[in-house]
């Protein structure tokens, strides 16, 4: 083996402890917890939250990542109506984010496991706290019209949109509502995913910055409930929009559950219909009609001439088709405003 080899797979040992993160750009803690250097190993963000205090476990505080933004510009960018998707991996090495993307693979810890992976019991090749896909507790985000981290609350940050049967495979495809426009600052957005035993019973939350993009809705959303037990009776879920699932920490918890499940085992609160979490968008968070206004919202970083990402009703720079003189002679002006600037 070569030095080079030794080094790599030294640097990779040790990962089989790691657990799971939603990988994007417009993640906190894309680089690690070291301010200024960048980690292609990092596996910061992906350790479960387990009795902390809130001011703790609240956007993974603990190691800092809360205080770790994005990039400017890097946003995770929701379709309005459309889907998004992201990287479940167990460390950055095995997303699209670190080498190059040469270590990704169908699983988020670069393996493929082409002759299947799980069974009846829990599996133990990787930490992903479930027997199999069907097991897989489910995964969701919440967002919050809010654009300063220390502005979100357990009340303004709603679950958007669940996926159910994960995390399993890396790429995790997330169905979008009809969501309002963010702030011109964007959105703090949450992933979260609380697995259903095969070890300890923990939680996770991750934060990122996010923007709502093309055509937005025309509704806010309501504040966030806490969700409640209703497996196998719906009538007593909790209606419309709901918190993220902050279970099992010192404090800042939003459900207690006791008792075993339909399948005999300890109840375990979930993104999925044991809270009465719908599987994809959540269609019934919002306000009434007319409470936002419905907007475009350019996709990508926002243009050179710092043009703002969302114009206002039918007209919008994105869609400017470029042999259009008058979309020529915003570009140039655009140009010109950018170079002024620059001196
Ligand atoms: C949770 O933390 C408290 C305080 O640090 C400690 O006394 C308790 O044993 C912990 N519980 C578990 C289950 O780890
Ligand atoms: C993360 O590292 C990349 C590559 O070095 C850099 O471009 C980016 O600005 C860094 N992000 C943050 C938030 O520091
Ligand atoms: C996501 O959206 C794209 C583009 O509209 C579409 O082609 C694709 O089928 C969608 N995927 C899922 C899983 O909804
Ligand atoms: C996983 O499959 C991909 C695509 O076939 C391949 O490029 C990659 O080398 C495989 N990885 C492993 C670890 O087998
Ligand atoms: C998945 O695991 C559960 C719990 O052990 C088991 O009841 C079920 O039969 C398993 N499904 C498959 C397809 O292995």
């Amino acid at each position: 083996m070569s030095l080079a080899g030794l080094l790599l797979g030294l640097s990779f040992s040790g990962l089989a402890s790691a657990h799971f993160a939603a990988w994007h750009k417009g993640m906190y803690c894309l680089n690690g917890t070291i301010r200024g250097e960048d980690d292609p190993d990092t596996n910061a963000i992906v350790n479960p939250l387990f009795n902390l205090t809130k001011s703790d476990w609240w956007f993974h505080a603990y190691n800092g990542c809360n205080e770790l933004p994005p990039a400017e510009g890097d946003f995770l960018e929701l379709p309005a109506n459309g889907n998004f998707t992201v990287e479940l991996a167990v460390n950055r090495a095995f997303t699209t984010l670190s080498y190059g993307g040469v270590r990704v693979a169908a699983f988020g810890d670069g393996e493929n496991y082409t002759n299947g992976l799980g069974g009846v019991d829990c599996i133990t090749e990787l930490n992903i706290h479930t027997q199999n896909e069907s097991m897989a507790a489910g995964t969701a985000f919440a967002i919050s019209y809010q654009s300063d981290m220390s502005a979100v609350t357990p009340e303004n940050l709603v679950v958007f949109t669940t996926l159910y049967h994960t995390p399993w495979k890396r790429l995790a495809t997330y169905q979008v509502p009809n969501l309002p426009a963010c702030p011109e600052n964007g959105c703090i957005c949450a992933w979260g995913w609380v697995p259903n035993g095969c070890g300890e019973p923990n939680m996770y939350m991750q934060g990122y910055r996010c923007k709502v993009v093309g055509k937005t809705g025309s509704a806010a959303l309501a504040p966030a409930a806490p969700a409640t037990w209703c497996e196998g009776a719906p009538g007593s879920c909790t209606k419309g929009a709901r918190q993220m699932i902050f279970w099992h920490q010192l404090d800042g918890n939003n459900i207690d559950v006791s008792g075993s499940d339909s399948h005999g085992d300890p109840k375990s609160p979930a993104y999925n219909s044991v809270l009465g979490f719908a599987e994809g968008a959540q269609t019934d968070i919002f306000m009434n009609d007319g409470t936002a206004s419905a907007t475009s919202v350019a996709p990508g970083r926002p243009t050179a001439s710092g043009t703002p990402g969302v114009q206002n009703g039918a007209w919008s720079l994105w869609r400017c088709p470029w042999y259009a003189p008058w979309c020529l002679l915003f570009f140039l002006g655009g140009l010109v405003v950018s170079l002024v600037e620059d001196f």
